[in-house]
């Protein structure tokens, strides 16, 4: 295992922790495929930035996963690489995935890579949280009025349902073929997402729905049940249902109007892509897939912005690095317990914005709105952001005794 040091102010490479400034984390990189290796590459750059700001270092462990790793290893993720996630304190991840191994047929895929990691690591819980920076309402399909107020938290269960289930292949003659997909639920799976859906809730504004299809579904009959009977342990917290189709609608029609959502895999995945047009650009968005495991720091999780691996825009230094940069500011959140940092990041990343500093995902339409706008690439948009979190650090620094 080679660990490459980013170390506070002294420069040095040193193999080991030992001479490291403490503490120092041991954090996990996964460049993976397309434009991920230019979006991971800046947001390390930012954690070595608050890591000098704030007294802590980080030793990376660079793995190849995914359509990298195809290439590689012939296989999308190794036993030793998720073992290497395992030993982490979290993991940050760019994308996996591209047309060179999107046949849909093919036994070995990125994707796979995903799958492994989220049941291997017992992520359960993917939180994709949605707000829309003011400076960016101009950038959002939505009317303006709509956008006002918008926070919204998806979690969404992440290891079981449609995307855990067993089965079956097309099989049978042409013009007679048939597959299946199961989709199972456990009770102990509906319930811990649903506790941790309640927590976030109770450290928001205490409201929280629940999405199903339980006039179809069995699973999400069970699902209700198990959230109202854990909803006598949060009586602070307001809950209501939806079902995913009115949800769907809500979305686009008061988005504001969400505080936590929770739901079962599908739904989730299907849901937060809706979602995240509301912030103006996939580009904008972090998430965190979190589970039970605890670390000597926090929860274990990965870390990934929402976006996919934009093959056509790779390596040309056009990617919006934010949703990178704002997941490992959710990395410093949850599983380092830095929450000193990660606002020095957030905060950075909207005074970047505030300043006019655009990558193309985010130029305004408007040639009189564009006027007011710097465009700049991902490196750019990076160096933008690492200006400000000296800036911010010097302010806090000021108003500390
Ligand atoms: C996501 C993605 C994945 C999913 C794909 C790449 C398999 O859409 O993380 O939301 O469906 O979970
Ligand atoms: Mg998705």
């Amino acid at each position: 295992m080679t660990a490459e040091a980013d170390l506070p102010s002294r420069g040095l490479a040193d193999p080991g922790l030992a001479g490291f400034p403490a503490p120092t984390y041991r954090l996990v990189s996964i460049p993976g495929d397309g434009v991920g290796p230019d979006v991971v590459g800046v947001a390390r750059r930012v954690l070595a930035a608050v890591g000098a700001r704030f007294g802590f270092g980080i030793a990376w462990h660079e793995i190849v996963v995914g359509g990298a790793g195809i290439d590689a290893y012939g296989v999308p993720i190794r036993p030793e690489d998720l073992a290497a996630c395992a030993a982490s304190d979290a993991v940050l991840l760019g994308a996996v995935g591209g047309p060179r191994w999107d046949d849909p047929t093919a036994t070995v895929r990125p994707e796979q890579a995903l799958f492994a990691m989220r049941g291997g690591l017992g992520l359960f819980a993917n939180l994709r949280p949605v707000s829309v920076h003011p400076a960016l309402v101009a950038a959002s399909p939505l009317r303006p009025e709509l956008l006002d107020g918008v926070d919204m938290l998806i979690v969404r269960e992440l290891t079981g349902g449609l995307y855990f289930g067993a089965r079956g292949e097309a099989a049978g003659v042409i013009g007679a073929r048939a597959a299946h997909d199961l989709l199972p639920y456990t009770e102990p799976e509906v319930a811990r997402v649903a506790r941790l859906a309640f927590e976030l809730a109770r450290g928001r504004r205490k409201r929280l729905t629940s999405v199903d299809k339980a006039n179809v579904l069995a699973t999400s009959r069970l699902w209700r049940t198990v959230v109202h009977e854990i909803a006598a342990e949060y009586p602070d917290v307001a809950l209501d249902d939806r079902l995913v189709d009115a949800c769907a609608m809500q979305i686009v029609r008061s988005p504001a109007s969400f505080d936590v959502l929770v739901t079962e895999n599908l739904f989730g995945d299907i849901l937060s892509d809706e979602a995240s047009v509301l912030a103006g650009s996939l580009g904008m968005l972090p998430s965190a897939s979190v589970g039970a495991r605890r670390t000597a720091h926090g929860l274990h999780g990965l870390y990934e912005p929402i976006h996919g691996s934009a093959p056509d825009i790779a390596g040309q230094d056009l990617a919006n690095p934010i949703g990178t940069i704002l997941s490992a500011a959710m990395l410093l959140r949850w599983s380092l317990g830095r929450s000193d940092a990660a606002e020095a990041v957030e905060r950075a990343v909207s005074a970047a914005l505030d300043a006019g500093f655009r990558t193309v995902d985010l130029w305004p339409r408007d040639p009189a709105a564009a006027e007011a706008c710097t465009r700049v690439g991902t490196v750019g948009m990076a160096d933008a952001i690492l200006a400000r979190i000296g800036a911010e650090v010097s302010q806090l620094a000021a108003v500390r005794p």
